[in-house]
């Protein structure tokens, strides 16, 4: 299939919760230390929710700035894609309560449950609907209010984990060095059990005994998901250069999902990849999610470490098992 157009980011916008949680916070209410988290994840700090925001807020504000930065209008949107596992309520999707916020009512609007990978596919998704023709804008969000399903008294997972959302505005353009250029998603079921959250949904509801045991919260069995996520992370960067045509110079910034500093450098080191050509933010943020990447792309855009012209990779992985890649020439 030829397409017409190519999927070009013309505005990105991140928002970032007030509240800062530090690991010397962690100190006072869990058996760890400022040294262990920083050694073992890159994580000096993390933004959590105030108690009266929610998913939805997050997301209306990192889609507000999206919007403004690339100049268009709310009306201007064909399709609204939220990325998140931590949505505002079960029903409706929180990418419908976000479309009212902005405005914007008459066009499409779903959730798309890909856990930390989700922002990806999403953008995906959205190049299929704009290469095709069939869409001309749209709004791509990852929003995550981790905190609010985050065991504060299990230490191997709380320290992880923090708030936020980012978004980016997607349009057709002509221009043929520029958009979307590759994209894959992936998912394998089997290792299901290695994250998630064992109530809430319609196999176990909540009662009185799944909040008791603790079940809303994520579950996760770190070591596997390390070696998961290192495992993945090579592949899809190895994959995204060999369908494309590209060596690693050719790459100005890869901007990883923000899952643990140490995973990022050890796929880095393995596949061959400069570890100053990767975007790397997590020291302030923690594991955000689906939101991680396009928070770390918007900080990149702003601050000038990818700028126009720039051909980058986005590589994700998480819950389901999921993995999905990006290559955009921005
Ligand atoms: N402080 C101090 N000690 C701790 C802490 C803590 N916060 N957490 C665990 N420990 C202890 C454990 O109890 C264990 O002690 P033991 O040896 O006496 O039993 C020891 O530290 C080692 O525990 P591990 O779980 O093996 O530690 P590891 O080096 O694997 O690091 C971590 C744990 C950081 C969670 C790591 O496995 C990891 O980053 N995993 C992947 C990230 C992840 O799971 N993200 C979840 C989202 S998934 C995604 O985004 C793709």
């Amino acid at each position: 299939m030829t397409f017409r157009q190519r999927a070009a980011i013309i505005g990105t916008g991140s928002y970032l919760p007030e509240r800062v949680l530090s690991n010397a916070d962690f100190e006072k209410f869990l058996d760890t230390s400022d040294e262990w988290i920083t050694t073992r994840t890159g994580i000096k700090e993390r933004r959590i929710a105030a108690d009266d925001e929610s998913t939805v807020d997050l997301a209306a504000h990192a889609a507000r700035a999206a919007i403004e930065n690339a100049g268009i209008q709310p009306s201007d949107l064909d399709l609204i894609i939220c990325a998140s596992f931590t949505p505002e309520m079960p029903l409706p999707s929180t990418a419908c309560l976000v479309q009212q916020r902005l405005g914007a009512a008459g066009c499409g609007a779903f959730d798309l449950a890909a856990a930390c990978s989700g922002f990806v596919y999403g953008l995906s998704i959205a190049a299929q609907f704009i290469q095709t023709g069939v869409y001309r804008t749209v709004l791509v969000i990852g929003a995550e209010t981790m905190s609010r399903f985050t065991d504060y008294q299990d230490r191997g997972s709380s320290i992880l984990f923090g708030d936020g959302a980012g978004a980016v505005v997607l349009q057709a353009t002509d221009q043929a060095d520029r958009g979307i250029r590759y994209t894959k998603m992936a998912a394998d079921g089997d290792g299901w059990e290695l994250l998630f959250i064992p109530a809430g949904g319609s196999k176990r509801p909540a009662s009185r005994e799944t909040v008791e045991k603790r079940e809303h919260y994520i579950q996760l069995r770190g070591r596997e998901i390390y070696k998961f996520a290192v495992q993945k992370m090579q592949f899809l960067i190895q994959d995204a250069l060999e369908n494309c045509g590209l060596t690693a110079d050719q790459i100005a910034m890869i901007v990883p999902h923000q899952v643990n500093q140490r995973i990022i450098d050890s796929a880095c080191e393995h596949v061959g990849f400069p570890s100053d050509k990767v975007y790397v933010n997590i020291d302030r943020t923690g594991n955000t999610s689906a939101a991680s990447i396009p928070i770390a792309l918007d900080e990149a855009m702003r601050n000038g470490k990818i700028r126009r012209g720039d051909t980058i990779l986005m590589v994700a992985f998480g819950a389901g098992l999921t993995w999905a890649s990006a290559l955009i020439t921005i």
